[in-house]
This record gives C-alpha cells, structure tokens and sequence, in this order.
C-alpha cells in the first residue's frame, strides 16, 4: 500500500504532467472550474475552454452575477451543457448561502450542485492538500488492475471495495502529486487499451500484471440479456430433396438461402398447402436450435415435414427442391446448417 503511494508520487514528479493552467494555483474556484470541464472533456480540449472561461469569469462574484447565457456561450463546444448550469446555479448558491467564499470543508463542496465525491475529493486535495481520495473512471482502471479487483465497477460492491482501497492508499504526505500521479497514470500509461505497462512505476505491485489479466481488466459492463425472438421453420422433404429458399437482399442473412419461416402460431399444414403446394405427411418437431445475433437471440423451433402430394403448380418464387446434400453444401446461415446437418 505505501509503497504504491512512494513510487507514485516519485513517478508524477519525474514523468507527469506539470505547467497545466489550473496546477499553479491553490484558488479553489479556479480548481473547481477545471474539475468539472475536465470530468468529460480531455485535457488538450479543457486548457482553451478554460483559459476563456477564468478570463471572463475570473471569480465566484462575476460568475454569480454574470446571466446563464453568457455562462453557456463560453462553454459552447465543449458539451454536456449541465455542467455548465450547475457550475452557474453553484456559485449563486455559494453567493447566497456561503457569503461568496468557496467552502472550505469537503462536505460543502460536495454539496455543491454538478460535484459527486470524486471530484469533491480532487478540488478539496488541489486546493486545501486534503487527503481524500478520488476514483474517477480512470483511477478505478487502474485500482481494478494493479489491486486485482475483478468484478464490474459499476457494481456497488465492486464500487464500495474500490472507494475503500482508494482511501487506503491516499497517503499522508503529497496527496497533491500523489492524486495527480493516479490521473497522468490512467490518462497516459495504465490506458484502457494497450496500456504501457513497461513505463508503469507500480508494474511490479500490479496484480493484473502478474497474472496476465491487463486486458480483462476492468471487467466491463455485464451485457443486458438481449430479447428473445423466436421462429419456426420448415423443412420441407420428398424423394431425398429439401425445400430452400432464397432470402430477400434486405434483413437478416439477406440472399442466403433458408429454410422457410413461419410465425410460430400458424397452421403448419395450411402454410404448407398454401405456399408450396404440398399435403403433409408426417410432421415432427425437432429440439430448438438458439442462434444469437448482435441485437437479439433467435431461437428456431425446425418442423419436420413429410410432403405427401406435391401440386404440380410451381412454388413460391425463389423456393427450390434441391437434394439434401447440396443444400447442406449451399450458402445457409450457420443454424440452418446445423438443422439440416441433424437430418
Ligand atoms: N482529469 C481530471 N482532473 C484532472 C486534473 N486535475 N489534471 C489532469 N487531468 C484531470
């Protein structure tokens, strides 16, 4: 734990990023002004914004008094415009409750409209040397690899397990280089992809290292179940052939041949009649087949159907009676394949 703190802190001051506009000042409007442009918005795109947005908003009094027009014109172009009406809506409030002075305890600023705890953390560290922790998405990436925490962060009890490790590790002394250290870590090294471990100065600490898991770490969003759509289809035999059929261009498995689809409450020997011309025999569901597609899982029910007669009539268009083998062989979604592979 210390040691992860030392190495930090020494690695900030050798390798970090130093000379940014909001660093050289323990003026905590102009710290929190930088803190909320730089909650969404990177570095590169902030200093401009910012260097704008002190020149014309210089103090709590100016902003409190300044419309929100003007407020919103000077963030124009940086997005995520409620960040820009909280900070507004934050310094009438501290105009009114606080009589114009920043708080100066991390329950008031984190009170503060627009300010969760993490940035509360970071402006209490850069401008009163609080120690208090942050854990922003970066910092959780880099706490869930070098700690091995495995489970997804946005997870309370992942959540819960990182706030505490983060409040461990916030040292004594230089909490100030030591929280800018963990934000030029995540933002230049310990990066989501193709981190840069070999400049890492905790790669020795790290967890994640040693077992390989840099990738799988931090685990991401567990996906939502996708919707389930089911269908039926057909497979149509007679005399060793099987009936297939092609696909329109637009949709799923566009021009692909297919067995023929049917809504799974319709009459099976009906459709069978109606669109093929063909008396059922024998008919026989088979085990469901799943497939699962970007956006939903199909879940195929194949009916086995025995044609009797065949009506001389041709078929719908683009239906044809091919020999099992070459529709085993022809351009069938995987599913399809494997339903005619069961035959
Ligand atoms: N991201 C959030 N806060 C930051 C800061 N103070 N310096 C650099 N990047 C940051």
């Amino acid at each position: 734990m210390a040691s992860f703190a030392t190495r930090l802190i020494a690695w900030q001051k050798r390798h970090g990023r130093r000379g940014l506009p909001w660093q050289g000042t323990r003026d905590p409007y102009a710290i929190w002004i930088a803190e909320i442009m730089l909650q969404q918005t990177r570095v590169a795109t902030v200093i401009p914004y910012y260097e704008r947005f002190l020149a014309r908003f210089p103090d709590i009094a100016t902003l409190a008094d300044s419309g929100l027009d003007d407020v919103l014109r000077l963030w124009s172009g940086l997005g995520y415009y409620s960040r820009a009406r909280n900070l507004h809506r934050a310094a009438r409030s501290i105009s009114e409750h606080h009589g114009g002075a920043f708080p100066s305890r991390f329950e008031g600023v984190a009170a503060l409209p627009g300010i969760g705890r993490s940035t509360a953390s970071a402006i209490c560290v850069f401008a009163y040397g609080a120690r208090k922790a942050i854990l922003d998405g970066n910092v959780k990436r880099v706490l869930a690899r070098c700690f091995g925490v495995a489970g997804y962060p946005g997870e309370k009890r992942v959540a819960d397990r990182l706030w505490r490790l983060a409040e461990q590790l916030a040292p004594r002394r230089g909490i100030e280089a030591y929280t800018q250290g963990l934000m030029d870590l995540g933002a230049a090294v310990c990066t989501r992809r193709e981190p840069d471990c070999a400049k890492c100065p905790v790669d020795r600490l790290c967890v994640a290292r040693k077992r390989g898991w840099v990738e799988r770490l931090p685990r991401p969003r567990p996906r939502r179940p996708l919707p389930y759509k089911r269908t039926v289809m057909l497979m149509l035999t007679r005399a060793g052939e099987v009936l297939l059929e092609k696909r329109p261009a637009a949709g799923i498995w566009g021009g692909l041949w297919c067995l023929p689809e049917l809504a799974t409450d319709a009459d099976v020997a009906a459709a069978c009649a109606q669109r093929f011309g063909a008396s059922v025999a024998h008919a026989e569901t088979l085990p469901p087949v799943a497939h699962g597609f970007t956006h939903f899982r199909l879940e195929i029910r194949p009916v086995h159907v025995r044609v009797g007669a065949l009506e001389a009539r041709a078929a719908e268009p683009g239906a044809v009676w091919l020999p099992l083998e070459d529709a085993r062989g022809a351009a069938v979604p995987a599913p399809v394949r494997r339903i005619l592979a069961a035959l």
